[in-house]
């Protein structure tokens, strides 16, 4: 599929999907968003991709939503339209897992864009904000819930009432990335990450995505619970014989994601 906003590549088990509109800093309009959840319903589609990894430029991962897209916009055009609704819900839904690797600014929906993401691999020259407060309104995709489950009230207030960015060391502190690395060895380190992934028992990564994403939903009682039951499920796979065998015969595992 020939897309404008965005380009795919994939290569070996690895789909990295580049945000391609360098003019706007990656800003998410329309069109970007309907060809990201296309691109990633492909990859959850395709047999060979085990791993996706979504990426920006140097500059910009995303600078946020399209704000000259959004300027005319009334409350019964976004209300009516569910505005980025039904992309956001689409890009939770695939259940392979997706390494945000980010440089550059992040901020507004690319930051939320990047938490949608199941975890983030930063340049040691990103920056994360949610800066909507400057243009009269407030995060829409996460960033006043994910953000503050991952960094806690504190800090999501602060970024969210004062619009400041933070940089990659405070991200990483805070817990909102899980690595950062110099700009020059970011996708490199991503790569090597999604290939770690692609090793692994599929139905096992899927199974992983969904019981952490399942803390986020839920009570740690119900959470615990369903932890417990998908791991002793896995024992119904092949995979599983596999994988403790290898380790008492000393030798690598050959997953089947059976
Ligand atoms: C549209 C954008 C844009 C955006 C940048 N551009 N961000 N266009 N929407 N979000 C465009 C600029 O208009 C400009 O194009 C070009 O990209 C380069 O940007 P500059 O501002 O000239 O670059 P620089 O001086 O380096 O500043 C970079 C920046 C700044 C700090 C990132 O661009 C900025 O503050 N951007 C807006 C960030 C923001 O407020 N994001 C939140 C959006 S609301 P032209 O053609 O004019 O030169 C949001 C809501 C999500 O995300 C919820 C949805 C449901």
């Amino acid at each position: 599929m020939a897309y404008e906003t965005i380009i795919v590549e994939i290569e070996d088990h690895v789909a990295l999907i580049k945000l391609n509109r360098p003019d706007a800093l990656n800003a998410l309009n329309a069109q970007l968003m309907t060809e990201l959840c296309t691109a990633l319903k492909d990859a959850q589609a395709n047999e060979k991709v085990r791993c996706i990894i979504l990426t920006g430029s140097d500059k910009a991962f995303a600078a946020g939503a399209d704000i000259k897209m959004m300027s005319g916009k009334s409350f019964v055009d976004v209300f009516s339209e569910d505005l980025f609704g039904p992309e956001s819900d689409a890009i939770m839904r695939v259940r392979k897992p997706i390494i945000a690797a980010v440089s550059g600014y992040a901020l507004g929906g690319g930051c939320e864009l990047a938490m949608m993401c199941d975890f983030i691999i930063a340049s040691d020259t990103a920056k994360f904000g949610q800066p909507e407060i400057n243009l009269g309104v407030m995060a829409g995709l996460g960033g006043s819930q994910r953000l503050t489950r991952f960094i806690g009230k504190s800090k999501a207030m602060d970024m969210n009432l004062t619009g400041r960015f933070m940089d990659a060391e405070e991200a990483e502190r805070s817990g909102l990335v899980s690595r950062v690395v110099p700009v020059k060895k970011l996708m490199e380190e991503a790569r090597s990450a999604a290939d770690k992934i692609a090793e692994k028992s599929m139905i096992n990564v899927m199974a992983v995505k969904e019981s952490v994403n399942r803390s986020y939903e839920t009570t740690l009682r119900e959470g615990l619970l369903f932890e417990r039951r998908v791991f002793h499920s896995l024992f119904a796979t092949e995979d599983q014989a596999e994988g403790m065998a290898a380790f008492i015969e000393k030798r690598e595992p050959q997953f089947r994601d059976k």
